[in-house]
């Protein structure tokens, strides 16, 4: 492990069971980057009080027992008790010439491998559907993505909302539409259309909501043509997701689909469990549970509610049931539920019922990994530019044509244009929902996430681009480049140290379930790049091994770029 992080730390950690015995080598070092130096370590500040010595004289005896290493080049003591640590040229070099060689990276595997189910893109077919499921679809995939990498086993489930009372109004409207302008209609991706004919005509016309109600009761007892019809709906439906999925390089098939119906059969075992054990009660009819610490705001205690009073099962019921399913059948170690942040106190009473009814215990880790809103211009809700709401493919195709608009100049062959066009404005589009951080909310703004420069999905590509071109000037292969690399200058230096962060950054994103972390860390390398590539010629170097130094660093930069762009699912094109 070559992240320079973790090296202090171990060499600090030894430092520390020297200096004051083996019970302090439990410490947390607590390296942190700094500005005086290529890292610092605080340890001195909280040990003062256990050792009751000054913070200055605990770091000045730290920093004579690291001295200098092979790591380390100096110590030094500062502030109130900050010890500056700055590695060695040689070691940064060498280190980032053994990363170039590593097949992983030296990204390190997860040890052990958890077994993981990740609930993320869910759409509706009964409800209207908006543009933060494009969201739960890239941030989960970009999650899921990362897990496999780090060697977890991943369950991918998508949480199709197929199911519920409203399926009633669709299916009557779908036979008043006729069977086959229903079918193009929804796999063209008309579902919000669809639903809200449906819904007006639910609310205007009695007769249509009798009809609808009626057709519900049929849904729920099994009725053949009843499902025959709903079947179609859903499969029209999941064909336009999956054009969906396809076009934006989400790992998502129809075998990762556990939609809400695949949990109906579960579902009066679970109210009975949860009833046997008695963490559900009978209120008003309905069976309802308290778990503790919920409240409303009178004050009086919320309920998760399991059944209705009339027998029908709801969305908590669903979620029950999944969360029952997925720790004791698929024996999962963590559980992340990639949704928006307005389901939050949900999530929160169906982890406090399921630890309530002893399903999830400290062994499992439930998760949800709230998303923030994403909205227009005026900071409402996302809109198209006619002011219907969104369609998702309306949404990828303009974030292409304007693509196109960006690169328009560069590329006669139009063919080739049009690749570069699709990967850009698909590349952008996601990287706008990675970069941010997931719980924060963002502003869809094409123009911004197309920008070349920033942290955006197109100046990542273009820095992966222009190293290519490198080699193509070169006239040798990436992987020809092998070093040794060596530092001659500050700009090799930050960005071969910048290069050995990369598993670091690749482990942040599965901790939290944060792809924004890899995003971070993708730009700043980018960046550093940048620089490096402004101040040390490559192709001109002034010696033969400067040159092969410099292009086994430029080599390093694109693995890192290219692995850590796929991990977040941004297609990258040769050329930009
Ligand atoms: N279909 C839901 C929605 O769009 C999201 C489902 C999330 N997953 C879950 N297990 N509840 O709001």
């Amino acid at each position: 492990m070559t992240d320079p992080q973790q090296a202090l730390a171990r060499l600090m950690t030894t430092a520390l069971a020297a200096a004051f015995g083996p019970e302090y080598s439990g410490a947390d070092p607590l390296i942190r980057p700094s500005q005086f130096a290529d890292y610092q370590s605080n340890v001195a500040l909280p040990l003062a009080k256990r050792l009751s010595r000054p913070p200055r004289e605990i770091a000045a005896e730290l920093a004579s027992h690291l001295g200098s290493s092979e790591v380390v080049e100096t110590t030094a003591v500062s502030g109130p008790g900050f010890i500056n640590l700055t590695l060695r040229d040689d070691w940064i070099a060498a280190e980032a010439t053994a990363e170039l060689t590593d097949p992983r990276l030296d990204v390190a595997l997860a040890h052990p491998a958890q077994r993981v189910v990740v609930d993320y893109s869910s759409p509706n077919v009964a409800r209207e559907m908006h543009v933060g499921h494009l969201r739960t679809t890239v941030v989960g995939d970009a999650v899921v993505r990362v897990l496999e990498y780090l060697g977890d086993s991943v369950i991918r489930a998508n949480h199709l909302g197929d199911w519920g009372t409203q399926f009633g109004m669709l299916l009557e409207h779908l036979l008043d539409v006729g069977e086959e302008a229903a079918n193009a209609q929804l796999a063209a991706g008309e579902i919000n259309a669809f639903y809200q004919a449906a819904n007006a005509k639910f609310k205007a016309d009695p007769a249509f909501a009798e009809r609808s109600r009626k057709r519900v009761v049929a849904l729920q007892a099994g009725d053949p043509e009843t499902l025959r019809l709903w079947s179609m709906l859903i499969s029209d439906t999941k064909k336009y997701y999956n054009s969906i999925y396809g076009r934006l390089g989400v790992t998502l098939t129809d075998a990762d689909l556990a939609p809400e119906s695949f949990y109906n059969a579960m579902l009066a075992d679970v109210c009975d469990e949860l009833q046997a054990k008695g963490v559900a009660v009978i209120s008003d009819g309905a069976l309802c549970a308290f778990p503790a610490g919920f409240t409303g705001r009178d004050g009086a205690p919320l309920p998760l509610i399991l059944r209705k009073s009339d027998g029908g099962y709801g969305y908590a019921s669903t979620d029950m049931a999944a969360i029952r399913y997925r720790i004791r059948d698929l024996h999962a170690d963590r559980i992340i539920y990639v949704v928006g942040s307005e389901q939050a106190q949900h999530f929160a009473m169906v982890f406090a019922v399921a630890r309530e009814a002893g399903w999830l215990t400290d062994a499992v880790s439930a998760e949800h990994a709230t998303i923030g809103l994403v909205t227009g211009a005026d900071r409402k809700r996302f809109r198209t530019r006619t002011g219907s709401s969104v369609k998702l493919s309306d949404l990828i195709n303009e974030a292409v044509e304007r693509a196109e608009e960006v690169i328009e100049d560069r590329y006669d062959d139009r063919e080739l244009r049009a690749q570069i066009a699709e990967a850009v404005g698909i590349g952008a589009l996601k990287y706008a929902d990675l970069s941010v951080a997931r719980d924060s909310g963002y502003v869809l703004d094409f123009d911004r996430m197309l920008a070349l420069t920033g942290n955006t999905g197109p100046y990542l590509q273009y820095a992966t681009a222009r190293i290519r071109s490198i080699f193509r000037k070169a006239g040798i292969d990436v992987d020809q480049a092998k070093g040794p690399i060596q530092i001659t200058e500050g700009a090799e230096r930050a960005l071969a140290l910048q290069l050995l962060g990369f598993g670091a950054a690749v482990w942040q994103v599965s901790e939290a379930a944060e792809p924004h972390k890899l995003a971070a860390f993708l730009f700043e390398t980018a960046s550093a790049f940048t620089t490096f590539y402004e101040k040390c010629p490559v192709l001109q170097a002034p010696e033969e091994s400067v040159r092969s130094s410099r292009l086994a660093l430029s080599a390093l930069t694109l693995r890192v770029l290219l692995t850590g762009l796929d991990l977040l699912g941004i297609p990258v094109p040769e050329r930009m």
